[in-house]
């Protein structure tokens, strides 16, 4: 588990990878074993979509490059280059020149970000007017917080999230807080306005999704649960709950962020 409570902790490198990437061998095995899994996914993927505007649309992060075996328009990036994306982008100094990019996307990345502002800043900077940032998280919701708390091997931990927003990564240089998309945007709704202001930025949307569907695959490391059809029909389901529901059920949230003119 990464320990995020280590005495023993590190200042992150702008270049520094805060997650282990040995790991996307065995999420790219899985993600081509289960059927369910890809199902969830796409559909993530799809909103995701939905929120971007534009025609160039960078994702970072991109981790086994799965959004881009959905969606082709996009160019997938990670910390470091690997064989699974297309170039190597830090999402603390995000390339190109100063407004680039039509949409930033990012799936799973911000909760191993030590310095979120520091990424939504450049995010700020790499996007033309009116651009958009949308970032898929997992969401601490109540349900949330029970289902990473007892089934997923990183921290959910949002009562250690607060201002300024600075973490540091353990004496392994990694750091991961599920919490963090909840923290920010949700508990900290105000501080984290306030911050998106001065980056020109404001908060388009907030939307939960994912209650059993998602477990159902058995995510990254573990075996599908329920036959394909059942995923779809739970997913088919999931998707009539309102959202006041999904803010205390929901898995994962779907974050969009807009550059003002
Ligand atoms: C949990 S993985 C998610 C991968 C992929 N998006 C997915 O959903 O399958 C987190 C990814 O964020 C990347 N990452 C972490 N810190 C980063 C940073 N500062 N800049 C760019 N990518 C970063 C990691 O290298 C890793 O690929």
């Amino acid at each position: 588990m990464i320990d995020t409570d280590s005495q023993q902790h590190q200042a992150t490198q702008p270049n520094q990878a805060t997650y282990d990437l040995s790991l996307l061998e065995s999420s790219a095995e899985k993600w081509d074993q289960s059927p369910g899994l890809r199902t969830v996914y796409r559909s993530i993927f799809n909103q995701m979509e939905l929120a971007a505007v534009g025609t160039r649309w960078l994702e970072l992060g991109s981790g086994a490059g799965f959004f881009k075996r959905c969606c082709q328009n996009v160019v997938t990036s990670d910390i470091q280059k690997t064989r699974f994306v297309d170039k190597a982008v830090s999402a603390y100094a995000i390339e190109g020149a100063p407004e680039t990019w039509d949409t930033i996307l990012a799936m799973d990345m911000l909760h191993h970000l030590t310095t979120p502002f520091r990424f939504l800043e450049s995010a700020s900077k790499a996007l033309m007017p009116k651009g958009r940032i949308v970032l898929a998280e997992p969401a601490a919701t109540a349900w949330g917080s029970i289902f990473y708390k007892l089934f997923h091997h990183e921290p959910c931990r949002t009562s250690t999230i607060g201002p300024p927003f600075e973490f540091q990564s353990n004496s392994k240089g990694e750091f991961a807080n599920m919490g963090m998309g909840q923290a920010l945007f949700k508990n900290h709704k105000q501080a984290t306005q306030s911050k998106l202001k001065q980056m020109g930025l404001s908060l388009k949307a907030l939307n939960y999704r994912d209650v059993f569907a998602y477990p159902s695959t058995g995510g990254l490391s573990k075996q599908q649960i329920f036959p394909t059809r059942i995923i779809k029909l739970l997913l088919k389901g999931e998707a009539l709950l309102p959202q006041a529901a999904l803010r205390v059920l929901g898995l994962r949230m779907i974050i969009v962020l807009e550059k003002t003119p």
